[in-house]
């Protein structure tokens, strides 16, 4: 080779490595890669079977950002997909929830019949908002959106109603507009009931340590679940056999069985985990150092989802004071349930996303004809009701967690260790 040749091949070499830094650096919150095409923007009927049609998303453990995602900008987004555009926005890569309704939209694809593209908000409404842009601006005529913060997302929604898309609020509700046309979510209210009756049923005598948690103020759910819990807690409370010991706003209304939204927003606002395990941990940590030792001994703790549960449950396991605790979650993420199996954490809700991105996806070829989809009840956002189909949970314990997740198929055994 020559020594010109080798200089080249070398500024090339330095060149493509500078380029793959730059493009890690990035971040997976910028815009123009959240916005980037993947290949589930593939129209069904081209599309190979799911499980090949993104082998790059399917494979990446949530932190990082896949190659594809990381090689394309955003001037190369998927061209037009014609009339029949789903766009879906979720709310974040970064807890296993999301990417198990990820996963189940992607399986959905081979049979949907219409293309779909999925992109993530990264916890930031500025993204979620520019993911709704260009889903319109590729012809998107339905758009299911997870919004990061309920009320926020009213301003996207009114973005694709003005361009002529269907809304379809998936999970948590679109808040504070009429630009909401279905509402796909599971009985959030019975969530919270479920979490509240399981440490109900194991609390004996008086005075039980109670230790309350909640998920982000911006969500619409984590009112419903903390609704749900109180309703089941409350005259557990008012009654003696509880004692809440990290929220004096909670003390300030045990007496009432049905709070307004405002009592609601000052216990969250005391108790928010603001759906992030950091946040989590450290209220967890700053609540312990804050009690004394008789306010630890076999503790009750209302979690209000899995990945915020395992931090609170290894933070209350740390502590010498701390006999034993009963934990709640909700997601059946496979984390947890390994918890479960091991003793770490007492139950989750299983709310079936199977079902959710199917009813979603019916929902959306539903208007895509010009139909109406089925509604079974509404749920008012502020200003309008939202014809909406709740689903059914299932609560998972050590005792029920081979048939209700592996027998039904949700998870393989092959993904736990310790499974009897
Ligand atoms: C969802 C939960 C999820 C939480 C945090 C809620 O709106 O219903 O399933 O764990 O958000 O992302």
């Amino acid at each position: 080779m020559s020594q010109k040749l080798f200089r080249l091949t070398l500024l090339f070499v330095v060149l493509a490595m500078l380029m793959a830094m730059v493009s890690a650096c990035g971040g997976s919150s910028a815009p123009a890669q959240e916005a980037a095409p993947t290949e589930a923007a593939a129209p069904a009927e081209e599309a190979a079977p799911a499980e090949e049609a993104t082998p790059a998303e399917e494979a990446a453990p949530a932190e990082e950002a896949t190659p594809a995602e990381e090689a394309a900008p955003a001037e190369e987004a998927a061209p037009a997909e014609g009339d029949n555009l789903v766009g879906i926005v979720l709310p974040t890569r970064d807890e296993p929830r999301w990417l198990q309704d990820q996963a189940r939209f992607e399986e959905l694809l081979g049979t949907a019949g219409v293309p779909v593209q999925i992109l993530f908000s990264q916890g930031d409404s500025a993204i979620e908002r520019t993911n709704v842009e260009s889903l319109i601006t590729q012809g998107a005529k339905v758009i299911i959106l997870t919004p990061q913060d309920g009320t926020a997302a009213a301003a996207a929604a009114e973005l694709a109603r003005d361009a002529g898309a269907k809304v379809i609020s998936y999970d948590r509700l679109i808040l504070d507009t009429d630009a909401v046309d279905y509402y796909v979510t599971f009985d959030s209210v019975a969530v919270g009931e479920a979490q509240g009756q399981f440490l109900a049923d194991r609390a004996e005598g008086e005075g039980n340590p109670l230790y309350l948690y909640a998920g982000a103020a911006t969500d619409n759910n984590a009112f419903l679940f903390f609704e749900g819990a109180w309703n089941v807690l409350q005259p557990l409370i008012a009654d003696g056999t509880f004692v809440i010991k990290n929220s004096s706003e909670a003390v300030a209304v045990q007496d009432k069985a049905e709070l307004t939204r405002d009592e609601m927003a000052a216990i969250i606002g005391q108790v928010t985990t603001n759906w992030d395990f950091n946040t989590a941990k450290s209220l967890a940590e700053a609540n312990l150092t804050a009690a004394t030792a008789e306010d630890k001994g076999d503790v009750f703790i209302l979690a209000p989802n899995d990945g915020t549960a395992r931090s609170i449950a290894d933070v209350f396991a740390a502590d010498a004071d701390v006999s034993s605790y009963l934990i709640t979650g909700q997601d059946a993420e496979i984390a947890s349930i390994q918890y479960i199996i091991d003793g770490k954490q007492s139950m989750t809700v299983l709310k079936d996303t199977r079902v959710l991105a199917a009813d979603a996806i019916a929902a959306a070829t539903t208007f895509l004809e010009g139909g109406t989809p089925e509604e079974t009840t509404t749920y008012n956002n502020g200003v309008i009701d939202v014809p909406a189909k709740p689903s059914e949970v299932v609560t998972v314990t050590k005792d029920n967690v081979k048939e209700a997740i592996i027998d039904s198929g949700y998870w393989p055994a092959s993904d736990f260790t310790g499974l009897e």
